[in-house]
């Protein structure tokens, strides 16, 4: 299994703070959003992830994740992604690193309470994404369920309200997903969106839909970010994290402090 984060874009609806750093690279709580992301899926025991930054945005992030992982078995790899094509062009620009391998991807804005790692672990093929319970489902990817829980129908920001479940921004999908992202059109918006890959799963019957319990959120506006970053110190979050990512960000920490002590 390979890891993608998905960390591009240009953020419009948090100007001014994105005009001078990544959305991915704002802070939630004690460290960097990506970070969040990122433990998902070390947590899960992925070893090779590939993080997708927009252009002028790569400098920053090699700057904090460059050598981050030096002394332990995670290996991340940069690519940039000329233009925000959509979540499906993540399969596109990641086709090499992602190789025969299936492959989990995930958004670098989303923030999961859930440990996702035995759904990582034990997936074998298809594709499997999840749900949770929103009241603004018209933002977001929505599925339908009939009265088993079985997905019947996958919606993108549908205008008409189909139901309350949205779809975060966790995927996980067999090698084919280079193969069907391919296929995908541009939507109105001019985007290959993730909801045609998650269709093209379902028609064929290989789409399972997990449910989110604990705590999720994009943290694309203002509101979102101060409540991440709220909720992660009431609950503590950052001593979930595995201890590969806080022993990584404690030694950076040392590292910076020394650099600038030799300074002064
Ligand atoms: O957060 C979950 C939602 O994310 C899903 O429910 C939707 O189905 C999915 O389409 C997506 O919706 P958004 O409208 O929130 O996507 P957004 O354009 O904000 O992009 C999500 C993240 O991915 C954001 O951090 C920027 C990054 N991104 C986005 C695009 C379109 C890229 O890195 N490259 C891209 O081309």
């Amino acid at each position: 299994m390979k890891g993608i984060i998905l960390s591009g874009g240009s953020a419009t609806r948090l100007f001014p703070l994105t005009a001078t750093t990544s959305k991915q690279l704002l802070p939630i709580y004690d460290r960097q959003m990506i970070f969040y992301p990122l433990n998902v899926l070390v947590k899960a025991g992925i070893k090779d992830i590939l993080i997708i930054v927009a252009p002028e945005q790569s400098g920053n992030f090699l700057n904090l994740l460059g050598s981050i992982f030096d002394k332990s078995d995670v290996r991340l790899e940069f690519k940039v992604q000329k233009n925000p094509r959509g979540l499906a062009d993540a399969f596109i620009v990641g086709e090499n690193f992602i190789g025969q391998d299936n492959v989990t991807m995930i958004l670098g804005d989303n923030i999961f309470e859930d440990d996702f790692s035995e759904e990582i672990k034990n997936f074998k093929s298809g594709g499997k994404i999840f749900a949770v319970k929103v009241s603004d489902p018209e933002r977001l990817g929505v599925v339908q369920f009939d009265t088993k829980m079985k997905a019947i129908k996958i919606v993108e920001k549908p205008k008409k309200w189909i139901s309350d479940y949205a779809i975060p921004g966790l995927y996980i999908y067999d090698n084919r997903v280079i193969k069907a992202a391919k296929q995908v059109k541009p939507s109105a918006r001019g985007e290959v969106e993730i909801v045609d890959i998650n269709n093209w799963y379902l028609e064929k019957g290989e789409l399972e839909v997990g449910l989110v319990r604990g705590k999720w959120l994009d943290a694309g506006t203002f509101d979102s970010l101060l409540e991440a970053g709220i909720y992660v110190k009431e609950k503590k979050l950052y001593e979930k994290f595995d201890p590969i990512i806080n022993r990584a960000i404690v030694e950076f920490n040392e590292e910076l402090k020394n650099l600038v002590k030799k300074k002064l």
